[in-house]
């Protein structure tokens, strides 16, 4: 292994500057060759610094902290975090707290679904999204249905999995008059990795669209700075770039954006004063509207930590840290060759470093073009203590455009009652159930890769899987 890391090291210069992180690999990271692991599934979930733990540990046993919804000495002490979090995620994302409030979510999913269900959609009205999206931006659809509003998809192209610009245009373009028009895309795609460029924000708002931006799985390795960029509303959860805490996510939305949603209901929490004899409710200002119930008050100091530990690490390290050994990992799969020459491995989305972060959908081959059993791919990844994620990772129309399932496919095909999601697989001729998705993060080291590659060597001249592969129960 050291003459391969000396050879990336050499193709990949800046790396050196990211010492610190294997360092951190060392202490707050020790866990993971503790226990052997391989983790490969940072867009499913980031992982925590054991000192983050600790921190917040101290911080819960040195006082007492009470719900806070009241006005007493240990609920006060709750706002004042909660307040102290609420300001910390804005400066993180140099946000102006002027124009952007910090409303904290169960995770990026409460946040969408904030969005969706108070979105003024009225019939006229659109919901544009591209195709590349999680179903927790998918599922908005049905609150624009349901008010009359129109739903459009932007397809990505094969193989890069990008949006064409001009296509892009003409959507944008088409907005019938003055109506409420909602645009949603995610910074980077959590499946093929694709990063869709920001400058779409200032597009879409030119053109007088709202702008859903979903950043769960850019933010964790990439700066988003809202002093340059204006979303009207950003979706994102904490575990993703930070691992503790579950549970807390946050929608931080422009102020005159959210000032034009209308909540479904209200709640806990979400008021100032609601009445019995008279059917009236009066909102609570700002952050407090859109959370419902008692906020995870003991986990939200957490994210000030998590914050603060990103802040000390920079985000920017990171970034190079993914990059470095993001390239690294696309030239090993491409690379991985049987012994007729064939190609072991094929990549969704983009070959080369450029517009993408460090998510990488792909499956392995058999020499003769079929494409490996992800539910294999799984059993071995196990017996290595490789995590990784196989599916379709949420995001359907991403992999509807990888494997060029056509919607004629789709609509042929319905998913009956009683049917299993292999029947379907097989009813709408699919190859596998999905892809194989490789994903780096903070503790992301060469170690990780290189073991990686061994384990991807196992697919070198496989002929074929065995035929006890467990049922797949969900994409
Ligand atoms: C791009 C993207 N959006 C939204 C989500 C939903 O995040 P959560 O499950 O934390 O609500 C995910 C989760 O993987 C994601 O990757």
């Amino acid at each position: 292994m050291q003459a391969a890391e000396a050879a990336f090291r050499r193709e990949h210069p800046g790396y050196a500057d990211t010492t610190v992180l294997d360092q951190l690999r060392r202490t707050d990271f020790a866990r993971l060759d503790r226990h052997g692991h391989v983790y490969l599934d940072y867009t499913g979930g980031g992982l925590f610094a054991s000192s983050q733990l600790s921190e917040h540990l101290e911080l819960l046993e040195s006082t007492v902290f009470g719900n806070p919804h009241s006005a007493n000495p240990t609920s006060a002490a709750s706002t004042e975090l909660m307040d102290g979090a609420r300001a910390r995620v804005l400066e993180f994302f140099r946000a102006s707290p002027d124009e952007y409030v910090a409303i904290f979510t169960p995770n990026a999913t409460g946040a969408l679904r904030l969005v969706g269900e108070a979105y003024p959609f009225h019939p006229g009205d659109r919901f544009l999204l591209t195709f590349d999206n999680h179903n927790s931006v998918n599922g908005i659809r049905e609150f624009a249905r349901a008010r009359g509003a129109e739903t459009t998809y932007i397809p990505s192209v094969a193989p890069e999995l990008r949006v064409a610009e001009e296509l892009l245009g003409r959507y944008l373009d088409d907005t019938p008059g003055d109506h409420h028009n909602l645009f949603a895309y995610p910074a980077q795609s959590n499946f093929s990795g694709v990063q869709h460029p920001l400058e779409w924000i200032e597009r879409a708002h030119a053109r007088g669209w709202d702008v859903l931006l979903d950043a769960a799985a850019f933010v964790p390795t990439n700066r988003l700075d809202l002093g340059r960029w204006h979303p009207d509303f950003v979706a994102l959860s904490f575990y993703k770039m930070f691992g503790w805490p579950t549970g807390v996510g946050c929608l931080i939305a422009r102020r005159d954006a959210l000032a034009r949603l209308e909540r479904p209901w209200f709640s806990g929490g979400t008021i100032v004063a609601a009445f019995v004899q008279r059917e009236y409710y009066q909102s609570a200002p700002g952050a407090a509207h859109f959370e419902d119930g008692t906020v995870n008050y003991l986990c939200l100091p957490a994210v000030e930590i998590g914050l603060r530990y990103l802040d000390r690490v920079a985000i920017d390290t990171i970034h190079a840290r993914v990059g470095a050994l993001g390239a690294w990992l696309i030239d090993a799969l491409l690379a991985l060759r049987h012994d007729d020459g064939s190609p072991a491995a094929i990549i969704y989305g983009p070959p080369a470093w450029k517009q993408r972060g460090a998510t990488v959908a792909f499956n392995f081959l058999h020499p003769d073009g079929r494409v490996v059993d992800e539910r294999y791919v799984d059993r071995v990844a196990a017996a290595h203590n490789v995590s990784l994620r196989t599916g379709c990772f949420c995001n359907p129309g991403a992999g509807e455009i990888a494997f060029t399932i056509a919607r004629e496919t789709l609509v042929g095909g319905e998913f009956g009652e009683g049917m299993s999601l292999d029947d379907y697989v097989r009813a709408i001729g699919l190859p596998s159930g999905g892809a194989v998705r490789a994903s780096l993060g903070i503790a992301s080291s060469f170690a990780d890769l290189y073991r990686f590659n061994t384990f991807a060597a196992e697919f070198v001249d496989l002929v074929a899987v065995p035929d006890d592969l467990q049922p797949r129960t969900a994409c």
